[in-house]
């Protein structure tokens, strides 16, 4: 194994922050840009069609749409398509002046809303979320957006809805100081002119925040599709791919459902907490809410065809834990399996892999992700095979965050 940088800030997603586009909304889930963009510097050929099977919030999309390469890109979860798609759009001068217009003329109007038209979403817990004060500015500005709907162009609403994104958080108490969301304590409450003085200011940082940072121009749009990564073969003809560069779940019970859903629900992405579980259960790694049971509900195939050597017996040293997580750690590599199956299928003779994948510990368990999925990409009979240490992650000791490479034959 070669190891390739360190500890490192800009390798996460904060990394992403400061630049064009990717930082338009705070995403735990994202891959910086310069670990994708150094791997299509060094290594992207003209013709190249890269693919992002778990392309999320469409980092891989937009590097690849910024630079005039062809990019395929996948998600399941329908938010983070959209949000990957409203990311990589190339915005006429007219769209971006008619967004900044009606973003203006809707803030100034947002106390005026009458309260029985407003809508709230049915998060739980919504009040630990939010204030009352700041719950009824939010819905009366999302009730202005919907109203545009039907007289104004997608592109116009997607950016206005970008903007809107960014006050839910801005102006919640979640905190991102840890690996995943949590809450922040919560202080005085303030008067309600301030509150409203603040949203507005925020408001209006992030029009000018987003319409400067789209001056990089998209030269190639990416294609973008709300599909399942073990199913390629029904979207992607054989043999169409020459670069992949993906970052999968891990198999750490970190559930991006659980992180995108304040953005879900008011989006109107989600109803309910049963949705969300049902969603999450689509996903790779999916642990939220009814997830769990379906997970505990499921059995270990005798024919589960993980090649790694140890994996059973990882397997059973975690079972006597918890049943419950040894089960969740080998569906994650059986349906990885299963992806990396079609994956074969849609790459192309000479195709470059990279997957940058984050081990995990359970008790004293350590789920070496990196070397499993290596262990399927040989077995599926992908060459080349390389391990490269990317960073240190920062929670717990002995967890690294790897690039696992590859070529197809
Ligand atoms: C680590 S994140 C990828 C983040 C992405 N690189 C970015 O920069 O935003 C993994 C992604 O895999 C998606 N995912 C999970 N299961 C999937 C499946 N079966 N098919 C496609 N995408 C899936 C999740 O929704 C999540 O967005």
């Amino acid at each position: 194994m070669s190891s390739h940088l360190g500890l490192a800030y800009h390798l996460t997603h904060r990394g992403n922050a400061q630049h064009t586009r990717y930082g338009w909304l705070r995403l735990t889930p994202a891959y910086s840009v310069h670990v994708v963009a150094d791997l299509l510097k060094r290594y992207a050929l003209t013709g190249d069609i890269v693919l992002d099977p778990f392309g999320g919030s469409g980092t891989t999309a937009l590097a690849c749409a910024e630079r005039g390469i062809s990019c395929i890109s996948t998600d399941i979860n329908p938010f983070l398509v959209w949000l990957a798609r409203a990311k990589t759009r190339a915005y006429t001068p007219a769209e971006v002046k008619c967004f900044q217009q009606l973003a203006n003329e809707l803030i100034q109007h947002v106390d005026k809303v009458p309260p029985e038209v407003i809508w709230l979403p049915e998060i739980h817990q919504r009040e630990k979320w939010w204030e009352p004060e700041v719950l009824s500015l939010l819905g009366a500005l999302l009730y202005q957006i919907h109203r545009l709907h039907d007289t104004f162009a997608e592109p116009v609403i997607d950016l206005l809805k970008v903007a809107f994104c960014r006050l839910v958080i801005s102006h919640s108490h979640a905190s991102f100081n840890h690996q995943s969301m949590s809450f922040k304590k919560k202080c005085q409450p303030s008067l309600f002119s301030k509150i409203i003085d603040d949203l507005i200011l925020t408001w209006q940082e992030s029009i000018n925040d987003i319409i400067r940072s789209m001056q990089t121009p998209i030269i190639t749009l990416p294609a973008i599709h709300l599909h399942d990564a073990r199913q390629l073969t029904t979207l992607i003809p054989k043999e169409t791919v020459s670069f992949v560069i993906t970052s999968p779940p891990y198999p750490n019970r970190m559930s991006y459902i659980r992180e995108l859903r304040p953005y879900m629900y008011w989006l109107g992405f989600l109803q309910n907490g049963r949705d969300a579980g049902e969603l999450d259960w689509q996903a790779i790694g999916g642990t939220w809410g009814v997830a769990t049971s379906y997970v505990g509900r499921w059995s270990i195939p005798e024919d589960h065809g993980v090649p790694y050597p140890n994996f059973t017996d990882m397997i059973r040293r975690v079972a006597e834990h918890s049943d419950l997580l040894a089960r969740y750690i080998a569906k994650y590599f059986v349906d990885m399996k299963q992806h990396i199956t079609e994956l074969y299928k849609v790459t192309k003779s000479n195709a470059r892999i990279f997957y940058v994948v984050g081990n995990s510990k359970f008790y004293s368990v350590l789920v070496p992700t990196e070397q499993i999925i290596a262990s399927l990409l040989q077995n599926m009979g992908f060459g080349e095979i390389e391990i490269t240490l990317l960073r240190k992650r920062t929670s717990k000791k002995e967890l690294y965050e790897y690039i696992v490479s590859a070529r197809r034959s």
